[in-house]
C-alpha cells in the first residue's frame, strides 16, 4: 500500500479544547467544526471535542450527521438558513440558525414550526461579509424579539482583524454600543480574539483553527501557545537519488545540486494535499529530523534533501506536517507559509484519497 497517511490526534484535540477553555474560563465553548473539522473529519473531531458545549457549522448535512450520531449540544449553523424549507428542518433538529439578513427573518416569521428556535444574530461590524448593518440592527432585532419562531437570541460579531495588529477596538465598541442595555447572551472571539483579547470572550467563545493546533496569527507559532497539532501527514521515502554536481531533480529542474546531493523521494504530493507551491528549503522532518524538500512538487511525489542524514533511506518515515514517531513536531503554518498560505488551507486540502488514521 502506498505509505501516505494523515494521522488526526484525538488527545491533540482535548487538549487544544481544554486549553481554549483555560483561556476563556467564564465562556461556554462553540468550537468551530466546519468545512469537515477543517478537513480532520466532522465526526471524528465532534468525538475528540465532545466536551465543547456546541458545535458551529455551515450546512444542515452537517448539523443533521452530528445530531444523528448523538450530538446533543447546541449546533450553530454559520450562515443560517439557506431556504425557507430549512427552518422546519432546523427546528425538528434543534438547531440554532445565525440570522444575519432580512431573508432570513422573513423565513422565520412566515415559518410555521412545531417549535421555536434559538437563534444567534449577527451584527456587522466591518468584516463586511454576513451581518445586519449598524444601521439595520435594532430593526432586526425587533422583529426577531416579536417573532413566534424565535426562542432565545444570542448576539454575535466576528472580527476582520483579531489576527492582526489592527486588532478588535473599533469593531468591539461598535458591538458594544449596538448591544447597550441588551441582556441577552453574546458571542464574539474567534481563536485570535480568544487568545488575545480578553475582553471579547463573553458568553460563547467560537474557537476553530486553534483547536487544530495551528495558528490563528501569522508570525506567532501555535507552539508558542501551547497548541498541539491535531493532524499529522506522514509518509515514506520509496526511493534515494545521488546527484552529481550540476544534475537537477524533478518538473522544470527546479533544483541543480551544487554538491553531491542525497535525493530521498517521498510518496506525497499535490493530489494528496500538499502544495505545489511550496518551493526549494520548505522544511520537512525525515525520521523526525528536520531537513528541507527539493525541487518541484509533483502529483504524488516529492524530493527531500538526505545529504546530511546519513542512516535515512527507502523506508524512512517522513513527516510532512505534524508529529513524527520520536515526538518532534514539524509547524504545519511554516510549511503553509512557504506555499503563501495559512495552515487552514491546508488542513481543508487534505485529499480525499490520503486514509486517516485516529489515534486517542
Ligand atoms: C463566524 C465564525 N466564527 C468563528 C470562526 C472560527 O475562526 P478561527 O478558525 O479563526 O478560530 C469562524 C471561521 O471562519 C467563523 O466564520
Amino acid at each position: 500500500m502506498r505509505p501516505v497517511s494523515a494521522t488526526i490526534h484525538l488527545a491533540a484535540l482535548r487538549h487544544n479544547l481544554a486549553f481554549a477553555k483555560s483561556k476563556a474560563p467564564q465562556s461556554k465553548v462553540m468550537a468551530v467544526i466546519k468545512a469537515n473539522g477543517y478537513g480532520h473529519g466532522l465526526l471524528r473531531v465532534a468525538e475528540g471535542l465532545r466536551t465543547a458545549e456546541g458545535f458551529a457549522v455551515l450546512g444542515m448535512d452537517e448539523a443533521v450527521a452530528l445530531r444523528q450520531a448523538g450530538f446533543q449540544q447546541a449546533l450553530l449553523l454559520l450562515e443560517g438558513l439557506f431556504c425557507a424549507d430549512e427552518a422546519m428542518l432546523a427546528a425538528q433538529h434543534e438547531l440554532t440558525p445565525v440570522v444575519h439578513n432580512f431573508q432570513q427573518i422573513e423565513m422565520l416569521e412566515n415559518a410555521a414550526l412545531p417549535k421555536a428556535l434559538d437563534i444567534f444574530l449577527k451584527l456587522n461590524t466591518g468584516m463586511n461579509r454576513l451581518g445586519f448593518t449598524a444601521a439595520d440592527f435594532a430593526e432586526a432585532y425587533k422583529r426577531l424579539s416579536q417573532c413566534r419562531n424565535v426562542a432565545g437570541i444570542t448576539l454575535m460579531t466576528h472580527f476582520a482583524t483579531a489576527d492582526e495588529a489592527q486588532g478588535v477596538a473599533a469593531p468591539l465598541a461598535l458591538f458594544r454600543q449596538m448591544t447597550a442595555g441588551l441582556s441577552q447572551p453574546k458571542s464574539l472571539a474567534n481563536s485570535a480574539a480568544l487568545l488575545r483579547y480578553p475582553e471579547t470572550h463573553a458568553d460563547w467563545v467560537r474557537p476553530g483553527i486553534m483547536l487544530y493546533g495551528a495558528t490563528p496569527v501569522s508570525g506567532i507559532p501555535a507552539a508558542s501557545f501551547g497548541l498541539r497539532p491535531a493532524m499529522s501527514l506522514t509518509s515514506e521515502i520509496i526511493a534515494v537519488q545521488n546527484l552529481e554536481v550540476g544534475e537537477s531533480v524533478g518538473y522544470g529542474m527546479r533544483f541543480i545540486a551544487t554538491q553531491k546531493t542525497r535525493v530521498g523521494v517521498a510518496a506525497c504530493g499535490y493530489a494528496d494535499g500538499y502544495p505545489r507551491l511550496c518551493p526549494t528549503g520548505t522544511p520537512v522532518l525525515v525520521d523526525g529530523v528536520r531537513t528541507r524538500t527539493l525541487g518541484r512538487v509533483s502529483m504524488d511525489m516529492l524530493t527531500v534533501d538526505l545529504t546530511a542524514l546519513a542512516g535515512a533511506g527507502f523506508g524512512s518515515e517522513v513527516t510532512l506536517w505534524g508529529r513524527a514517531a520520536n515526538g518532534v513536531v514539524q509547524d504545519i503554518d511554516e510549511v503553509a507559509q512557504a506555499a503563501g498560505t495559512v495552515g487552514y488551507e491546508l488542513m481543508c486540502a487534505l485529499a480525499p484519497r490520503v486514509p486517516v488514521v485516529v489515534q486517542d
